[in-house]
């Protein structure tokens, strides 16, 4: 999916390329966006705007995609971008833009704001998993490497269950928000063992690094500090510890028969 397993998470109105460059010495992927993509949303992300949340409100949305995602093709960080949409259509359409570029199309399913809820975006979807998994089907149909972002403590929500419906609706990776419930983790690499597991929220330093990365976590995601060299860099530090300690524990080629049991 990326190496190294540490990745920059999105802020609206503030993740796009630039913003991406700043952490990409130290990520392996890079989630620009939240970019709302159609009418509805859009009107959604207006009223944000309107409480002075910052929001990407491009003349066109897609446009504004493809150029993000271009402007990131000479970054050592592969490009991803997390998207808002009430219908259908225009996922699709950006799932083929990421299709063409190798990028990470990722379906928010994550943003709470009542605005977007209204329209049937963000957090709604957790409670909706037909309409979760179709744009999931369509975004991979269009070819695309597709993530979903989720939140944990959504009441009425098992992350287990949403985890294998969009597994079998073609995602490859799911990245978790865990609020304050970091071992939803677990219960997520072991409902889906096939996604590539993100973990976030509050991924600081050392400990929270090894704590979602004991729970099975793949790789650690960073959001408000993104811009914070300090914190990437012992995030990024922590990280390759983990990896280089497990990876000596598990025994090597040479060492093991052909079962993989250490001889
Ligand atoms: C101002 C702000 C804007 C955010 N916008 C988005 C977004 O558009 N899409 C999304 O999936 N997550 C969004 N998030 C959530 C972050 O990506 C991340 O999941 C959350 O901040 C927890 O991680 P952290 O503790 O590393 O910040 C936003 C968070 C903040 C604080």
């Amino acid at each position: 999916m990326f190496e190294p397993r540490v990745a920059l998470a999105s802020l609206s109105g503030e993740s796009d390329a630039e913003w991406a460059r700043v952490g990409s010495e130290f990520a392996g992927a890079a989630f620009l966006g939240g970019v709302a993509l159609d009418e509805k949303s859009r009107a959604a992300a207006r009223k944000l705007v309107e409480r002075d949340r910052e929001e990407f409100l491009p003349e066109d949305p897609l446009s504004f995609v493809a150029a993000e995602l271009d402007a990131l093709g000479d970054e050592p960080v592969r490009p991803a971008v997390n998207v808002r949409s009430a219908t259908l259509p225009p996922v699709r359409e950006a799932a083929r833009l990421c299709a063409d570029r190798d990028a990470i199309l990722e379906v928010n399913a994550h943003c709470r704001q009542a605005e977007l809820c209204a329209v049937g975006c963000g957090e709604t979807l957790l409670r909706d998993t037909d309409r979760l998994a179709e744009y999931v089907a369509a975004a991979a149909e269009a070819g695309a490497t597709v993530s979903v972002k989720v939140r944990a403590e959504v009441e009425g929500v098992d992350l287990g269950e949403t985890a294998r419906s969009v597994a079998s609706a073609g995602a490859e990776a799911i990245h978790v928000d865990a609020m304050d419930s970091e071992a939803v983790v677990r219960d997520v690499t072991e409902a889906a063992p096939d996604l590539f597991v993100v973990a976030n929220n509050e991924v600081r330093d050392g400990e929270s690094v090894r704590e979602y990365l004991d729970y099975g976590a793949d790789a650690v995601s960073v959001g408000r500090p993104s811009t914070d060299p300090r914190v990437l860099r012992r995030v990024r530090e922590a990280v390759d510890e983990w990896f280089a300690e497990s990876n000596a524990e598990r025994p090597s080629a040479d060492e093991s028969n052909a079962d993989g049991v250490a001889k």
